[in-house]
């Protein structure tokens, strides 16, 4: 099992930025949840079910790039793109709920952006599969996965839009550190989907001019 240096960095930054925000999802405790819980029909289990097969999701993704299984263990490449498939079409499905009781609307139509985009790449990943077209499923299955990560780097970019915020309102706070938080909380998720779409459109425009 081979893997770039790079590579390892992603999987290492991905565990160690989502775990601890899983962590305490896993108690299956509604008081111990960060997202305010308005709610106590489905809103606590839709969300926990989401996080829990989106963390599916994200593990079987990265086995998905590991070269020696894609090529030389075609079996274990169709099962586990079978689990991270099902898992984003569950997460994603669960994660429409999840956006009725956010209550920022820049915030809500940035994770409805997201899921729609994660369930369209990953549908489009799983038909090219199912009719052989494998150049195109490979690019479709990175798009897709760039979509899963961007609930890494709406995270990472947490501190620069802070930072951001900071500067361009001329190094004060005019509404209070609450109010920066609150401000960045309802633009990260956009940024990650910005920030993950250059990236992966990059790779696969240099990807195709390496290989003509
Ligand atoms: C890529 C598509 C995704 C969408 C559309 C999405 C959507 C959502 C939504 C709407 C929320 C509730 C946010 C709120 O009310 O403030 C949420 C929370 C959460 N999601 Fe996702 N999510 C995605 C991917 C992921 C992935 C891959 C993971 C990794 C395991 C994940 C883990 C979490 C966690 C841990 C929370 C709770 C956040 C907190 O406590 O602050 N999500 N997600």
């Amino acid at each position: 099992m081979k893997l770039s240096k790079s590579r390892w960095l992603l999987i290492i930054v991905s565990l160690g930025v989502i775990i601890p925000f899983m962590a305490p999802y896993l108690t299956f405790d509604p008081s111990m949840s960060r997202v305010p819980i308005t709610s106590t029909s489905i809103q606590y289990p839709v969300l926990v079910g989401h996080i829990l097969f989106a963390f599916i999701a994200l593990v079987s993704g990265f086995f998905q790039f590991i070269d020696r299984i894609r090529i030389h263990k075609p079996i274990i490449h169709r099962y586990l793109g079978r689990i991270y498939v099902c898992s984003v079409f569950i997460s994603g499905l669960l994660a429409l709920v999840v956006i009725f009781y956010i209550e920022d609307f820049s915030k809500a139509i940035s994770f409805l952006a997201l899921s729609l985009i994660w369930l369209f790449t990953t549908w489009k990943g799983y038909r090219t599969a199912v009719r052989k077209r494998f150049d195109e499923h490979k690019k479709w299955m990175i798009r897709s996965f760039g979509m899963t990560l961007v609930a890494v780097s709406g995270r990472v970019l947490v501190p620069v839009l802070l930072f951001a915020y900071y500067t361009l309102n001329v190094f004060s706070l005019p509404g209070g550190r609450e109010k920066m938080i609150e401000e960045v909380l309802n633009v990260n998720i956009w940024a990650g989907i910005i920030l993950n779409f250059i990236i992966i459109e990059w790779m696969i425009l240099k990807s195709s001019k390496t290989q003509k």
